[in-house]
């Protein structure tokens, strides 16, 4: 069993004009000590990945779909709501469901025999939300009357994911939901760890940056604060940062410096994954290559797993036994970086990259592709990208690819994927 398994993942936000389907059936594996690289267009949800398995993602973001394991662990699971929905066996919750009600209906007299005095306005609105409430339960035990128990259960099971059970099975996700929080509460930093992309908000502006690594060497690690502190100092020399600095607020941090400084703090507790979004993008490429070439020496000498995000290929190269390629929340090309280097799948791949440099070769960002990426909120028919393949056929237009297997550890999303593997369509 792989340390971090992604298994058909799914995460959509919530918009104004509906939802954007940023994450849409990714899956894919990672082994301790391993390294992934995660590539792909602005926008085809390389982040937000990312925050799904950091259990990051802003209010507005839901995994609705597929599941998340970290050593075995449940990081994230949609279908929650579902399974409790069907533990919840009718003959336990429709009792349930009448001492709710009268519950319901004694603090609603309670209520108004007290009086809306305190606060008028919410006592209202809350009033007003149990009267519907109380009416749409009652509306349903009164099938109850009128039906056949088989009847009933049938009606009961069609709006199993209504009102009712959504009720009871919202409080039970709610409590699962705190549990997995908690339990990441406590393995975020010292098991996984995150590089954020945008460096600038990760560390609390009030605290000096030294002390808030020293504080969760301090927490996690059980070192004393002076251990902490000497820790802290060989960390700032490793990611090059001068030792005064150690004593400097977030504020006072170029946006560089604050990168280096969330690289230190990311491998303070020798975690076992290391997520790493846009790593070195605010360093010179100088800096950039010191790092990369320290990040990956820890990262063997301490066999931690490495999840990379970038939009230079070069780098994926240097680094990573696996390459993931993003497009339009789907995963289009993934696996062995030597097969997918030397011999891809997928037209979207190919035309990302150019011929790809080769494994020793010189530095190369990624091609544009004629054509902008998909409105994730609406996207296209069919496989996302065929508005921009240069190979699309109808049947791209109308039906959704398939994930074909085109040799071992190799995967490709894509109608002709056998074909392109095969060299039959030529770029
Ligand atoms: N809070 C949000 N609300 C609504 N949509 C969002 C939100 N965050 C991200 N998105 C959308 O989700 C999609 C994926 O975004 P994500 O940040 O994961 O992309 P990315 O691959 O990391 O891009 P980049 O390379 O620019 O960092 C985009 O279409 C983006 O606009
Ligand atoms: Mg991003």
């Amino acid at each position: 069993m792989a340390m971090l398994e992604i298994k058909d993942l799914k995460v959509h936000f919530e918009i104004l004009k509906g939802k954007v389907k940023a994450v849409d059936g990714v899956s894919f594996n990672l082994d301790r000590g391993e390294t992934m690289g995660l590539v792909g267009e602005s926008g085809c949800g390389k982040t937000t990945t990312a925050f799904a398995i950091t259990r990051l993602l802003p209010y507005n973001g839901h995994v609705v779909g597929g599941e998340i394991l970290f050593d075995n662990m449940v990081l994230a699971r949609a279908d929650m709501a579902t399974e409790m929905i069907e533990l919840l066996e009718l003959s336990k919750w429709l009792p349930k469901i009448e001492t709710l009600v009268q519950n319901k209906e004694n603090a609603l007299k309670a209520f108004e025999a007290k009086g809306l005095d305190e606060s008028p306005g919410e006592s209202e609105i809350l009033l007003s939300q149990e009267a519907d409430f109380l009416k749409d339960i009652k509306e349903i035990l009164s099938y109850k009357e009128k039906m056949e128990p088989e009847e009933l259960k049938e009606v009961l099971q069609e709006s199993a994911k209504g009102e009712v059970t959504g009720f009871f099975a919202d409080r039970r996700k709610r409590k699962i939901e705190r549990e997995i929080e908690e339990k990441m509460a406590a393995i975020r930093w010292s098991q996984i760890s995150m590089i954020f992309q945008s460096a600038m908000n990760a560390f609390n502006p009030v605290y000096r940056v030294g002390d808030q690594i020293a504080e969760a060497l301090h927490t996690h690690q059980n070192l004393s604060k002076d251990e902490a502190k000497q820790r802290v100092a060989e960390l700032f020399d490793l990611v090059g940062l001068r030792a005064e600095r150690i004593k400097g607020y977030p504020h006072e941090f170029s946006g560089g410096m604050r990168q280096r400084a969330m690289i230190a703090m990311a491998l303070a507790l020798n975690p076992k994954l290391i997520i790493a979004d846009e790593p070195t993008t605010a360093l010179d490429v100088i800096m950039q290559d010191r790092i990369l070439a320290e990040i990956r020496d820890l990262q063997k000498e301490m066999h931690m797993a490495m999840m990379i995000i970038t939009h230079d290929i070069s780098v994926v190269a240097e680094v990573s036994e696996k390459i993931a390629i993003m497009y339009g929340g789907k995963l289009f090309e993934y696996g062995d970086i030597v097969s997918i280097f030397e011999n891809s799948a997928n037209p979207y791949t190919i035309g990302l990259t150019g011929a790809f440099p080769s494994i020793k070769g010189e530095r190369k960002t990624l091609r544009s592709i004629p054509g902008s990426p998909p409105d994730l909120s609406n996207p296209p028919s069919g496989c996302v990208f065929h508005p921009r393949c240069r190979f699309a056929q109808d049947i791209c237009k109308e039906k959704e690819p398939p994930t074909i297997e085109v040799t071992k550890d190799h995967h490709s999303y894509c109608h002709f994927a056998e074909e392109v593997f095969a060299g039959k369509l030529k770029v």
